[in-house]
């Protein structure tokens, strides 16, 4: 007999084992694999709720994204228009010129928080003068620690001492210098926020995000 006939005689034993004593094998397999599936599908059917109630809507994730904003057309002196909204909120973008800077430095006899001690209005990388990334460009939430209206950016010469300009909300009179510094004896009590944000190109920025570009 040769190797051929051998394996041709095992294969039909086996098929033979598989009906044997009136259960068939590849039956009582499907079955198996028939409850384990209609199971599954019963426990997912139980989970569903629970992941649709933990999972966001996609409205309320693109409410909370990062957004990027391109700032290539701003020129120092000007804050950029038209404004942008991250989570519903205005976020201006100011470009400051050489004087304005060397002034944030030197005019804080005015202000209410000069040295932004107040940890809650600005990430740890904006604890400075400019309350900034770069000094040239300011980063801030267009919302009035008053009671949130928007401020107004303004260039003339007799808002502050320095002449700098910076922003002068409408509603109550609050003002704040160009670093978003609110000035001392006005209805606002803090700095405007800066909100996180970092730099992903010298005229592009990601806010809601952090870090190095
Ligand atoms: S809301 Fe800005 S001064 Fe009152």
């Amino acid at each position: 007999m040769s190797d051929g006939d051998v394996a041709i005689v095992s294969a039909k034993d086996d098929n033979k084992d598989a009906t044997s004593g009136g259960v068939n094998r590849d039956r009582r397999y499907f079955l198996i694999q028939a409850t384990s599936a209609v199971a599954a599908v019963g426990v997912l059917g139980a989970a569903w709720p629970f992941v649709k109630y933990w999972t966001p809507s996609a409205k309320a994730r693109a409410a909370g994204a990062p957004v990027k904003i391109d700032f290539s057309k701003l020129v120092p002196g000007e804050m950029l228009s038209p404004i942008v909204a991250w989570r519903g909120k205005p976020i201006f973008v100011v470009w400051r010129d050489n004087q304005a800077i060397e002034s944030l430095k030197s005019d804080t006899s005015d202000l209410a928080d000069p040295d932004s001690l107040n940890p809650d209005q600005q990430p740890e990388f904006a604890v400075n003068a400019w309350r900034s990334v770069k000094p040239e460009i300011g980063v801030y939430l267009g919302i009035c620690t008053h009671l949130g209206c928007s401020p107004k950016y303004v260039l003339t010469d007799n808002f502050e001492a320095s002449g700098q300009g910076g922003f002068f909300c409408p509603c109550h009179g609050s003002k704040f210098d160009l670093a978003g510094r609110v000035v001392k004896g006005v209805p606002a009590p803090d700095n405007l926020q800066v909100p996180p944000y970092r730099f992903v190109s010298d005229t592009v920025i990601v806010i809601g995000e952090e870090g190095t570009a």
